[in-house]
C-alpha cells in the first residue's frame, strides 16, 4: 500500500455528524479520509428545513437531553450534548457572517440557504492544513468492505483501499432511501459485534384508514392542536394529508406510537373545561357545527360535528351531552393504521446500541478505535433542530478523541 492511502483515521459518511468530526480531527493536526457514496457532502443538510436548515435549536442541552432524545438509555447522550452545545454552533455560525432567526420553540433556521451550512463546514475542513492536518474526501464511493487486522481498519471503496488505525461511523440511518440513506451502519455495527436497537421510522407522518378515512377528504387543512400518544403531548400544528396526518404535532408524537396505539388530537386547546356548556348559555341557538365553525375551519368543523352527530340547537341538547361532545374534541381518537415509513421519515429511532460506546467517545468499548456517532447511534431527537444538534456533538467527541 502506498503511503497516501494510510490516514489517522477513516470517516464513513459526509452527512452532519460526519463532516463535524472531520473538521475537529483535521484542526487537531489529525489527516482523515471521508468516504461517501453521494455525489457531494451533506446532502440531507442541503434539503433540511425547507432548504433553510434549522441548524441547532437553543434547548438542545444536556439539562434536556433526557427528555428531549429518545434513546434506550435517555442519559447517554448528555456527555456529547454538554460538551458542544447550541450556542458552540451559533458562535461559528456567526464567525461565517450567516444571518439565522429563531422560527418558533428555539428552532434557529439560515435566512439565506442551508448551502451556506454545508459550505461552512467544508471551509472548516480546510483550515485543518494550518494545524498540520488535512481532511481528504471521497465522494461516489460506494465502500465494498471493512476489515480490521492488527489494529488498523482497512476500507475498500470504489476498487481503492485505506487503512488507518480508527474508523468512524457515521452513516446515518435509512431515512429517506432515495436520498441514498442506508441501514450499513447496522451491518458494520453487528460485523464488530455491537448491538442494533430495532430501528423504525420517527418524525413521520401518520396513514389513516377504516372510520379515520374521512378525514383524508380535509387534505390540506392544518390546525392548532394538542396530539397525544399515551402521557406524551405535543401542542403545534396538524396538518390533515390525502393519506393521513402529519405538521410538526404529528411528526413529534410518532417518535412515541406504536402500531395499534390510539393517538388523541385535542382541536381546541385553549378552550377551558366546560365551554361548550357556556355556549348553551350563551349563544343558546347556536349549534356544535357553528361553535365549531368559529375557532376552526369549516370543512373540519362540518366533519368533527357531523361524527358527534348532534344537529339541534345547544339550547335543545342536555348538558351531558354536550360534556361529551367536548371530551371527544378534547382528545379526538384516532387509530393510525401505520405510518408513511422511511420513505418520509425525518429521522430513525433506534440504531447502534448506546450500550457498547462510551457516552464521552463515541467509541466501541470492545473494540477501541471504532467510533459510532449522530443518526447511526439510538439516539434520536425531537423535531426542530435536535437532530442536528446531536450530529455536530457526537461528531465533536469522536473527532476529538481520534
Ligand atoms: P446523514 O444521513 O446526514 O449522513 C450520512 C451520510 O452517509 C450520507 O452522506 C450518506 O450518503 C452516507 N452513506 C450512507 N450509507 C452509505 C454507504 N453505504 N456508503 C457510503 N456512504 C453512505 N434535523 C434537524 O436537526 N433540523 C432539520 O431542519 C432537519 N430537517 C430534515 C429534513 C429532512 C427531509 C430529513 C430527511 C431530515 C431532517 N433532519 C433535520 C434530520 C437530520 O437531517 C439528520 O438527523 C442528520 O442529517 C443526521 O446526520 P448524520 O451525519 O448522522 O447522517
Amino acid at each position: 500500500m502506498v503511503k497516501s492511502d494510510q490516514y489517522d483515521a477513516i470517516i464513513l459518511g459526509a452527512g452532519g455528524a460526519g463532516l463535524m468530526c472531520a473538521l475537529t480531527a483535521g484542526q487537531g493536526g489529525k489527516r482523515v479520509l471521508v468516504i461517501d457514496h453521494a455525489s457531494g457532502p451533506g446532502k440531507k443538510i442541503l434539503i433540511s428545513g425547507g432548504g433553510r436548515c434549522n441548524f441547532t435549536n437553543v434547548n438542545a442541552t444536556s439539562a434536556n437531553a433526557q427528555e428531549r432524545y429518545l434513546s434506550a438509555n435517555p442519559h447517554f447522550a448528555k456527555s456529547a450534548l454538554g460538551r458542544y452545545t447550541p450556542s458552540n454552533f451559533i458562535d461559528l455560525v456567526a464567525d461565517y457572517g450567516i444571518a439565522f432567526h429563531e422560527k418558533t420553540l428555539g428552532q434557529l433556521f439560515c435566512d439565506g440557504s442551508a448551502r451556506q451550512i454545508v459550505e461552512m463546514l467544508m471551509a472548516e475542513c480546510d483550515k485543518s492544513i494550518a494545524s498540520g492536518g488535512d481532511v481528504d474526501f471521497a465522494f461516489h464511493a460506494p465502500i465494498s468492505d471493512v476489515r480490521h487486522t492488527d489494529g488498523r481498519f482497512i476500507v475498500t471503496y470504489n476498487g481503492l483501499t485505506a487503512s488507518a488505525p480508527a474508523l468512524v461511523v457515521a452513516t446515518g440511518g435509512p431515512s429517506i432511501p432515495k436520498m441514498g440513506a442506508t441501514g450499513f451502519a447496522y451491518d458494520l455495527a453487528r460485523q464488530f459485534g455491537l448491538k442494533v436497537v430495532e430501528p423504525r421510522p420517527a418524525l413521520v407522518p401518520f396513514t389513516l384508514g377504516g372510520d379515520d378515512i374521512l378525514f383524508r377528504e380535509l387534505s390540506g387543512v392544518s390546525a392548532d392542536v394538542v396530539a397525544r400518544c399515551g402521557k406524551i403531548r405535543f401542542r403545534e400544528a396538524a396538518l390533515l394529508t390525502h393519506k393521513g396526518l402529519s405538521g410538526p404535532a404529528i411528526l413529534q408524537i410518532s417518535s412515541y406510537w406504536r402500531h395499534g396505539e390510539p393517538v388523541g388530537i385535542n382541536f381546541l386547546p385553549d378552550q377551558p373545561q366546560g365551554w361548550l356548556r357556556q355556549c348553551k348559555r350563551d349563544k343558546p341557538r347556536s349549534t356544535i357545527k357553528s361553535v365549531l365553525a368559529s375557532s376552526l375551519s369549516g370543512r373540519l368543523a362540518d366533519i368533527l360535528a357531523d361524527r358527534i352527530g348532534e344537529q339541534s340547537n345547544l339550547a335543545d341538547l342536555q348538558d351531558r351531552r354536550l360534556e361529551e361532545a367536548e371530551h371527544l374534541l378534547s382528545d379526538w381518537p384516532f387509530l393510525p393504521n401505520g405510518t408513511e415509513g422511511y420513505a418520509k421519515a425525518e429521522v430513525t429511532l433506534g440504531g447502534i446500541s448506546t450500550d457498547g460506546l462510551s457516552q464521552k467517545s463515541m467509541e466501541a468499548k470492545t473494540v477501541p478505535g471504532l467510533f459510532c456517532i449522530g443518526e447511526a447511534v439510538d439516539v434520536t431527537g425531537w423535531l426542530g433542530g435536535y437532530n442536528f444538534q446531536w450530529a455536530w456533538a457526537s461528531g465533536v467527541a469522536a473527532g476529538s478523541e481520534l
